[in-house]
């Protein structure tokens, strides 16, 4: 398994430096004044991570831009041939769903691009069939629509945070691949991403988070809890996984460097599209040691 939440099983058995980190994560809070030296040293590394080095980031931007430029001849295309983009992200808390969203839309045309970031359903909303709320925000002709996460949270957040039921879950995971076939059928692109991290990385995250008087209503309820779930999380996130490969599988990112999971995802889109004059040499193949088919993830 490429990453997950599972320490190092070789050699024989927890280093004194493994017990002290175990315990300085059992002993985290975003309300500490400062994060444990052991978690923030093992934060870009943790979940597996196959990087140990960092870009530059004057080579991102570059490429950044390079790739923003493509995504603007996409979305004439998409307006031109009259297509219709979906691209749902889900992932851990403070994967930086967020930070990729941004960068997709941020020099594209606003009115032919749709970001739908729903809040929890209302009374009326929890009375509906489950996927009636999200079919309102799906693109018209000509337009691409980004879900800030999805109906996939009936697949991981509800059920860990106890806001639905295991056999609502169950149910959600048997309909699912029917529902998107109903999607691809119809002629929409589908496009599923989950941005993953790991522990360390999740925890230095909330951390700066909680500091940040800009970043701090990021800080959810949900987003709190998130820590000491870690494990059903990661459980809930593998059975979603392997029961909605079809019609479109998972693309999984792993995400503990926002630069390198910007480009990936955004080429990962770029790549699958056959807008008119891609450049091929600028949107070349995701760097396939951080974009994982769900299959491959789940090993
Ligand atoms: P995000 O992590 O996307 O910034 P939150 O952490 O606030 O947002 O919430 C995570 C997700 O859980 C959101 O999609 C939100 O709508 C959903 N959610 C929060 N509370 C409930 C609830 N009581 N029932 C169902 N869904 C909920
Ligand atoms: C983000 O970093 O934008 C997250 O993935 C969303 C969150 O956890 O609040």
């Amino acid at each position: 398994k490429a990453a997950g939440s599972k320490i190092a099983a070789a050699g024989p058995g927890p280093s004194r430096r493994d017990v002290e980190l175990s315990a300085a994560i059992a002993a985290f809070s975003v309300e500490a004044p400062v994060l444990s030296p052991l978690i923030a040293a093992r934060a870009y590394g943790s979940g597996f991570y196959p990087y140990s080095d960092r870009p530059k980031r004057k080579t991102y931007q570059k490429q950044l831009r390079d790739l923003q430029i493509e995504l603007l001849k996409l979305q004439e295309w998409v307006k031109a041939q009259h297509e219709r983009v979906v691209i749902v992200f889900e992932g851990r808390d403070a994967a930086g769903k967020g930070g990729t969203i941004h960068r997709l839309v941020q020099h594209l045309n606003p009115r032919f691009v749709r970001v739908v970031a729903l809040d929890k359903p209302t009374d009326a909303e929890a009375g509906q069939w489950y996927f009636q709320r999200y079919t309102a925000h799906l693109p018209l002709r000509g337009e691409i629509a980004i879900f800030d996460r999805s109906w996939y949270n009936r697949a991981v957040i509800e059920p860990v945070m106890g806001f639905c039921t295991p056999a609502q879950t169950a149910h959600f995971l048997t309909q699912v691949p029917t529902f998107e076939k109903m999607l691809v059928d119809d002629g929409i692109r589908l496009f599923k991403i989950w941005l993953d991290i790991g522990r360390e990385m999740q925890l230095m995250r909330l951390h700066e988070r909680h500091k940040d008087p800009l970043k701090r209503w990021k800080l959810s309820p949900v987003d709190l809890a998130a820590p000491a779930r870690w494990e059903p999380i990661s459980a809930a996130r593998d059975a979603m996984i392997e029961a909605s490969q079809s019609p479109v599988p998972w693309s999984v990112v792993l995400a503990n460097d926002k630069m390198r999971a910007r480009l990936g995802v955004i080429r990962q889109i770029l790549a699958q599209i056959p807008y008119e004059s891609r450049d091929d040499g600028i949107v070349g193949v995701p760097d396939p040691a951080i974009v994982l088919d769900g299959r491959t993830y789940l090993g």
